[in-house]
């Protein structure tokens, strides 16, 4: 007979820990924590977004967003995945049991699951686009210019819309993404997930660095790089930007979708879920702040503008690497440190997904992990056809891709950071979170509380009613 997880008993993270179901350290879950964050979010959007939005004043509304609500609600979903000690609809329920709350709270973990399901299957498709430039990088397409006869901006948008309406290239792309992550979520948490993270993210912090000394290097542009990014310009602000930037630091932080609550889950109870999480907010927003330092300095130096949209990365970047010297190598670089920064993330994407399979239908990991990464591949072709096959299908004047992109970014992200803020602040008792932050009850989670309670809810639930409208 199976006992219905609501009525386990709290604690049993703690418990799982030493028996090797767990993180083996604190730091093995802050890596993997911070790889999640760390993703196609910080490299391709941050900064095409900050050079659409005007640069510095962005920035710093963006750090603002992160720190008030982003990081505030990053620690509350860590908590509770911890305090739950399961997969996030399962910890809903037995939180909400033993507090004596409806079991309907576990509403918040079945969005997070269908969230995720499908911000994958479109994040896949995206992430194979790196592998895609990898591989034009490596075997010197990318610069093959002179074949075409046409100047190398007009080279690289053919090639990126070559891509795009090639569903074969991308379908290999998604699929080989796919069958990575599935590879190491199948593994389990600390032979697949920790020894992924282990040499992925410190690999990828070491390209950017280099990649960053590069462009300060090669170019000349780097002040101007800095300023654009540092100097706060508030007449080029307006609200809208503002709404973006707080959507866009829970899409960089990871929070909202219940994903780590599941990374929280295998923590162990002697963390400190603030510590950890500070680290793994700061990591996330120097990489982005890395990252705009990498690429516009090369960019500026081109002549090119900042504000060229989602193909900055694509398009622009690849017109400035094909005029700089040793730009085959670097752009090389480049793609890999992209594709290494996406899979951190897909990981963590594909991982609630898995620990509700396999724990609902007392599954074996690998055929959890193989259950629905199948599934979310299959979603994937949806993504891959809406750029060629089916681009004229759309939906609210969206095609699939955008569609879901628009779901999941604009209403399923801050409706479950709502909710989870909700939860937390005002939901579950006082004592249960001072017991499981174990930070005391001093101004600093008294501070928390607050914006928990009172800043965050009306903030996003502002951009919900926006992005609805
Ligand atoms: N944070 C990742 C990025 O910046 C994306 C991501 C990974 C994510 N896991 C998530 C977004 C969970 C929302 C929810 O690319």
């Amino acid at each position: 007979m199976s006992i219905p997880a609501e009525s386990l008993p709290i604690g049993v993270a703690s418990e799982r820990a030493p028996n090797g179901r767990g993180w083996s350290s604190t730091s093995a879950f802050v890596l993997a924590a911070a790889g999640s964050a760390v993703g196609l979010g910080n490299v391709w959007k941050f900064p095409y977004i900050a050079g659409e939005y005007g640069g510095g004043a962005f920035v710093l509304v963006y750090l603002v967003c992160v720190v008030v609500i982003g990081l505030p609600i990053l620690m509350a979903e860590i908590a509770l995945g911890r305090r739950g000690g399961h997969s996030p609809i399962h910890a809903f329920g037995r939180l909400s049991a033993q507090e004596g709350h409806s079991k309907h709270w576990r509403m918040i973990g079945w969005m997070g699951l269908v969230g995720t399901l499908l911000l994958l299957s479109f994040y896949s498709v995206v992430a194979g686009w790196s592998l895609s430039y990898l591989w034009y990088a490596l075997s010197g397409q990318l610069f093959a210019i002179a074949a075409d006869a046409v100047s190398p901006a007009e080279h690289m948008s053919n090639l990126f819309d070559g891509l795009l309406a090639d569903p074969i290239e991308l379908i290999l792309g998604h699929s080989l993404i796919m069958a990575l992550t599935i590879a190491v979520v199948g593994k389990g948490v600390r032979g697949g997930l920790e020894r992924a993270v282990r040499g992925m993210v410190p690999g990828l912090l070491i390209l950017l660095v280099g990649l960053v000394g590069y462009a300060a290097v090669a170019t000349d542009q780097f002040a101007a790089a800095a300023t654009f990014l540092f100097q706060p310009d508030f007449s080029a602000l307006t609200g809208h930007a503002v709404l973006v930037a707080l959507g866009h630091a829970f899409f960089s932080l990871s929070v909202g979708m219940t994903a780590m609550m599941a990374y929280g889950s295998y923590l162990d109870q002697k963390a400190s879920v603030a510590g950890a999480s500070v680290a793994i907010a700061g990591v996330d927003t120097v990489v982005a702040l890395l990252a705009g330092l990498a690429i516009f300095p090369i960019v500026f130096a081109h002549g090119l503008a900042p504000g060229s949209g989602p193909g900055l990365l694509f398009v622009t970047l690849p017109i400035a690497f094909s005029e700089v010297s040793g730009g085959a190598i670097v752009a090389a670089l480049f793609f890999l440190f992209l594709a290494m920064a996406a899979l951190t993330s897909t990981i963590s994407v594909l991982e609630p997904i898995t620990e509700y399979l396999e724990q609902r239908f007392h599954r074996s990991r690998a055929m959890a992990t193989g259950m629905a990464g199948t599934m979310i591949w299959a979603l994937g072709l949806g993504s891959v056809f809406s750029f060629n096959l089916t681009k004229e299908v759309q939906w609210f004047g969206l095609n699939f891709f955008d569609l879901l992109d628009f779901v999941t970014s604009h209403v399923l992200l801050p409706l479950g950071g709502l909710l989870i803020a909700l939860y937390a602040g005002r939901i579950l008792s006082k004592e249960a979170l001072t017991s499981e932050l174990n930070m005391g009850d001093g101004y600093l989670f008294k501070t928390w509380r607050i914006l928990l309670r009172y800043v965050c809810p009306p903030s996003v639930g502002i951009i919900l009613i926006y992005n609805l409208l």
